[in-house]
């Protein structure tokens, strides 16, 4: 069977060295906001080339931690779009703050000439997020936020790695958000996130509330490493187990996206003119193919008969946040304008695409897939 996704093959190869992290960290009498993460923090700003950066407990808490050092609370309007991963929205209403959903285009990320006509004086923030691996078009979106004073936080969730103008994204607007989720592209072995900014006053407010609003930096003399809450925060820390294994895989991190970029390839070169849509790779951007989406009118029957033939494929997404019960009644009187988000959802699905697919594997994929189209 190949799987969607799977990091057994990987974790062969790097076990032996797993394991002695493994066993340093124990053994070092230090497992949180230790050395490890001071490590790692200071690597993957380096990597993003980002002043400032910080470790937290996952890419859901990075959005919010993010959207509360803007202050963003309660009546305040936060744009994002509906065709994402749950946790953007997640956050947002976590917040306090109400979701107003812009409409995607063809390449399935934020259309930008539709967020102006949604900005009115409760607007503070668009979160653009930069799906299946690629960004979004940013020199609009920071147009828009500097005519309209708005702040940008970008959701890079799926996107470590990927560049805007040779920029890496998440250094392009005020804040930027990364999960390590271990399908990611940099993934842990368990849930980890980060945030990077360029700001100072921005990254010393994050840092203290991850960690209960504690000052560890110095930033206040009098208060540093006491246990005195400076301003309210949660607790929100990335472990030293998940640093330390996190900081061996970004040594590799150029090899894993060129091994995803050349299966994107072998798509792309062997799965054209079938009738099945693919991916649309926007200028100005270094794609890193966290997910490799592509569409057909019949994709339930596609992805049945590939489990029959033992390969799984995947939907992201079958449902569009705003369309989920727990966020229907998000602005609901006036959904109906996100016509290609919910026309997109009927027919995308994805083609596994990770580091540790082997050659044969790929063919496999591409093999059938290119049968069945053809019989349907
Ligand atoms: C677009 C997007 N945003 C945010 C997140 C949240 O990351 P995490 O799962 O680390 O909380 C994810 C990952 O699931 C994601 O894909």
């Amino acid at each position: 069977m190949i799987k969607y996704w799977d990091y057994k093959y990987e974790y062969k190869g790097l076990k032996r060295n797993i394991l002695n992290l493994v066993n340093k960290v124990f053994s070092s009498g230090s497992l949180l906001l230790g050395k490890e993460l001071k490590n790692f923090e200071k690597n993957f700003c380096k990597f993003n080339n980002s002043k400032y950066g910080l470790g937290v407990a996952n890419g859901t808490d990075a959005l919010y931690i993010a959207l509360k050092s803007l202050n963003i609370k309660k009546g305040d309007e936060v744009i994002t779009v509906s065709n994402t991963a749950i946790p953007t929205v997640a956050a947002i209403i976590n917040s306090g703050a109400t979701v107003k959903f812009v409409d995607i285009g063809e390449d399935y990320l934020m259309d930008v000439n539709k967020i102006e006509r949604l900005i009115n004086n409760k607007t503070k923030v668009i979160i653009p997020v930069h799906l299946y691996g690629q960004t979004c078009n940013m020199d609009k979106i920071l147009l828009i936020a500097k005519k309209y004073k708005l702040k940008i936080i970008e959701d890079c969730a799926q996107s470590t790695g990927a560049m805007y103008k040779n920029k890496k994204a998440g250094i392009i607007g005020d804040i930027g958000c990364h999960s390590f989720y271990p399908t990611k592209i940099l993934g842990a072995y368990g849930d980890g996130g980060f945030i990077t900014t360029n700001n100072k006053r921005l990254f010393e407010k994050m840092h203290r509330f991850r960690f209960y609003g504690i000052d560890t930096l110095g930033t206040f003399k009098k208060w540093k490493n006491k246990y005195y809450s400076i301003d309210h925060g949660i607790n929100s820390r990335l472990n030293e187990i998940q640093s330390s294994i996190l900081n061996l895989k970004l040594k590799n991190i150029n090899s894993y996206i060129k091994k995803r970029r050349i299966i994107a390839d072998k798509y792309f070169k062997n799965l054209k003119n079938i009738g099945l849509e693919l991916p649309i790779i926007n200028k100005n951007n270094f794609h890193v193919f966290h997910i490799f989406e592509v569409a057909h009118p019949k994709r339930n029957l596609i992805i049945s008969r590939m489990k029959k033939k033992g390969i799984n494929l995947s939907i992201h997404y079958k449902y569009p946040v705003h369309k989920m019960n727990a966020y229907k009644n998000i602005n609901k009187k006036k959904l109906s304008y996100l016509n290609e988000t919910e026309k997109k959802c009927k027919k995308n699905f994805s083609l596994p695409i990770y580091p540790g697919l082997r050659n044969n594997e790929i063919n496999k994929i591409i093999k059938n897939l290119k049968e069945i189209i053809k019989k349907i």
